[in-house]
């Protein structure tokens, strides 16, 4: 068979391959250049971007747990503005596909992040992050109420024409109500999973782990949960482009996360243990349409047949 096309269209946006770099886990975009050049994923999910920088939580804020990690970084960033300046020009003079991860304490700041990010230009669409745990304020009521995920969606969509995207929150009450909403609000595809709340106790010393005693749970440890929802979702809005994340550490697990109904997968905590984790998996699944006569890997996307 020869080189099967990994290329596939996502949210309005066309991807050299489907495997991304998943928000807060590959910088913003150069942090790991010489073990896995940007340009050589299908594209990069920036560190999430508030209009002003934020030094973030306390330390301790990251844990290890069986099979996964959990972290309470608390949304620690450059700033939209030192992005736009310092390192975006590099990322499109390489020709990276950026997309830009916003969150903010309120709907307008969101905006202006998005705002910001339209006056530079080169960018290639954009995730708002509605779903972090690790906010004390913001980003989590959004991704749970639907009314005000709809209302937030709407005023980032009219700032912009690029693609949009929403992370949805696995901790939110009703997955499917919240997938609709965003939908209803202009979301060209959804990203899920973020990381799902969790805590971990240090029994000698009697005290979390974490300073901020509760952060987000990821790695191969939410694989399955992710995988439900992804599914879930597709099963509902069978017409929306899912973008997959949650625990993929292998080209098989990037498969099944298609197979359920992604378009697309991103890859976080696993760049942390191995960097060039992404391309790996990148062969991986090149590897697997060659052994499975597939042609096209877009063509495994809800591709799963149901147990009857
Ligand atoms: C240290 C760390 C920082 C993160 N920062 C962000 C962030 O800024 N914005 C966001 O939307 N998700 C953030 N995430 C969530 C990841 O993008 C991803 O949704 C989650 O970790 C599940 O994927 P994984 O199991 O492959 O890591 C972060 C995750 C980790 C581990």
């Amino acid at each position: 068979m020869t080189t099967p096309d990994l290329s596939v269209t996502v949210g309005g946006l066309e991807l050299a391959n489907p495997v991304l770099a998943a928000s807060g886990t590959f910088g913003y975009g150069l942090d790991l250049d010489d073990l896995c050049p940007p340009e050589r994923l299908g594209g990069v999910v920036t560190k999430g971007l508030s209009p002003k920088p934020k030094a973030g939580a306390p330390m301790p804020r990251i844990a290890e747990t069986a099979c996964g990690m959990l972290n309470a970084i608390g949304l620690e960033n450059v700033g939209v503005d030192a992005f736009c300046r310092d390192t975006l020009p590099t990322l499109v003079e390489r020709g990276v596909t950026v997309i830009v991860n916003v969150f903010g304490a309120s709907p307008a700041e969101y905006r202006a992040v998005i705002q910001r990010c339209e006056t530079a230009g080169g960018i290639a669409g954009y995730e708002l992050n509605v779903s972090c745990p690790n906010v004390s304020s913001g980003g989590m009521e959004f991704g749970h109420d639907p009314a005000l995920l709809e209302e937030l969606t709407r005023l980032c969509r009219d700032a912009t024409r690029r693609p949009l995207w929403v992370k949805l929150s696995p901790n939110a009450p009703d997955l499917v109500a919240t997938a609709r909403a965003a939908v209803a609000g202009g979301a060209d595809a959804l990203s899920l999973i973020n990381t799902i709340r969790g805590m971990a106790i240090d029994p000698y010393r009697r005290r979390p782990e974490l300073a901020r005693t509760f952060g987000g749970l990821s790695g191969p440890a939410v694989l399955p949960i992710a995988l439900r929802m992804v599914h879930e979702v597709h099963r509902a809005l069978p017409a929306v482009p899912l973008v997959g994340l949650g625990g993929i550490e292998t080209g098989l697990d990037a498969v099944r996360f298609m197979l359920a109904g992604a378009s697309a997968v991103q890859v976080g905590t696993a760049t942390f243990r191995r960097p060039d984790t992404m391309l790996r998996i990148i062969d991986e699944l090149a590897a697997y349409c060659r052994k499975t006569n597939t042609d096209r890997a877009a063509s495994l996307t809800g591709a799963l047949e149901e147990i009857s």
